[in-house]
């Protein structure tokens, strides 16, 4: 299955995508592209911890669909995505989440 939302930002500062896990997959093309959805790069993640780290204010990241290499068995992609925001000091004894760049 594609991102369900294709192509988009997080709303977050960054992204990470962490392949747990892939067996019997063909597809699963991690796409990353500008705000104007001009492709930057096109790459899978293959191997346990593979990753991919994005400044999601930046960019856009989506997924191509997976199917099975062996239509009789399961096809698995397994991700984990950790979400970062930045936090920074706003005042001296005072910590918060800094604002969002728009860009
Ligand atoms: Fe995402």
């Amino acid at each position: 299955m594609p991102t369900p939302e294709g192509e988009h930002r997080d709303g977050n500062h960054f992204v990470g995508m962490h392949l747990v896990g892939r067996r019997n997959v063909q597809g699963g093309y991690t796409r990353i592209s500008d705000q104007d959805g001009r492709e930057l790069m096109v790459t899978c993640l293959t191997d346990p911890l593979d990753s991919i780290v994005v400044d999601d204010t930046r960019v856009r990241h989506s997924v191509t669909p997976i199917e099975p290499l062996n239509p009789g068995q399961a096809a698995v992609r397994d991700v984990l995505v950790l979400t970062y925001d930045t936090v920074v000091a706003e005042s001296a004894g005072q910590i918060g989440r800094s604002r969002r760049r728009n860009n």
